[in-house]
């Protein structure tokens, strides 16, 4: 029996842009992409059993080939060229689920490092982040991890200059969204508000945390927001309680507010916190 356990960090969108659908039914996106110190646990063991399976400490994780941690190591051994009999993945779950913070994806990331780790590193980053395509648009990026514009469908990644220190309390309302669906509602609305990406990278090339925060756009915000205004009631609260910038991230329903100063975050966390699932976390 051959083990290994991974860390596997949440990701927040910090800009997120749609740019159109594409033949493909994907669409192109134009995105900032952050990895924060919430992490779930992966650990992968070959195994003498003739199964694979995938547990998780709270349940909700899909089953069989749904499941994106069994996905990317089939992908993996597909690359490989071999497979084994017997393999166990067991994640110990710290990111929220249904939150739009990767952690489906994340985890099948941190299953594509830890194969390779058991397998001597045969494959580059840049390659398992192309096996990463194969089994989710987030896994290239949970692949890379760090602070990242993402392009295309997700997976044309450019690494940008970390972003400044800084403390992100994160907000989770009680809803999920089906994110196919909300791909179509945005499709057949004009986006009327878009993050200044460009900019944004400017920013964060002049390590500018006060006008990198000016930028922090969600087009999904809007439309979530109609049925859902719990999201703006956060946001509002995370600003009046000294964050810079507050913004739902991917399609939700997390919200994350950036603060620059621990103490103040400290009291926003936990003037939210009697009232939803909270988290006080930072850049990873
Ligand atoms: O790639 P993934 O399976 O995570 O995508 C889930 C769904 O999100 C896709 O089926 C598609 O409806 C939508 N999507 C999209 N464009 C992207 C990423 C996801 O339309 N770039």
């Amino acid at each position: 029996m051959r083990a290994v356990s991974v860390k596997a960090p949440g990701k927040l969108n910090l800009t997120l842009d749609v740019l159109g659908k594409r033949d493909d039914g994907y669409h192109d996106m134009k995105m900032i992409m952050q990895s924060v110190d919430l992490l779930d646990t992966v650990t992968v063991t070959l195994t003498e059993n003739k199964t694979w399976e995938c547990v998780c400490d709270i349940p909700g994780i899909p089953s069989g080939m749904d499941n994106l941690a069994l996905k990317a190591a089939n992908t993996f051994f597909e690359a490989l060229g071999t497979r084994p009999d017997g393999l166990h993945i067991s994640i110990a779950k710290t990111i929220p689920m249904q939150g739009g913070m990767a952690g489906g994806s994340t985890d099948a990331a941190a299953v594509l490092r830890g194969l390779n780790q058991l397998h001597g590193s045969v494959f580059s980053a840049d390659e398992l982040a192309a096996m990463g395509a194969k089994v989710g648009s987030d896994v290239p990026y949970c692949v890379m991890g760090g602070t990242a514009l993402a392009e295309g469908r997700g997976e044309i990644l450019t690494p940008l200059p970390s972003m400044p220190e800084c403390f992100y309390v994160l907000v989770k309302p009680e809803f999920s969204v089906s994110t196919p669906a909300l791909f179509r509602e945005l499709d057949a609305n004009p986006i009327k508000r878009r993050p200044d990406t460009d900019l944004a990278v400017e920013y964060l090339k002049q390590q500018d945390l006060f006008g990198f925060c000016s930028c922090i756009q969600n087009v999904f915000q809007p439309i979530l927001e109609k049925s859902y205004p719990v999201i703006s009631g956060i946001c509002t609260m995370l600003k009046e309680n000294g964050a810079l910038a507050s913004s739902l991230t991917g399609t939700g329903s997390v919200v994350f507010g950036i603060f620059s100063d621990l103490h103040l975050a400290q009291l926003a966390e936990a003037k939210l916190s009697g009232k939803y699932r909270t988290y006080l976390v930072r850049n990873a």
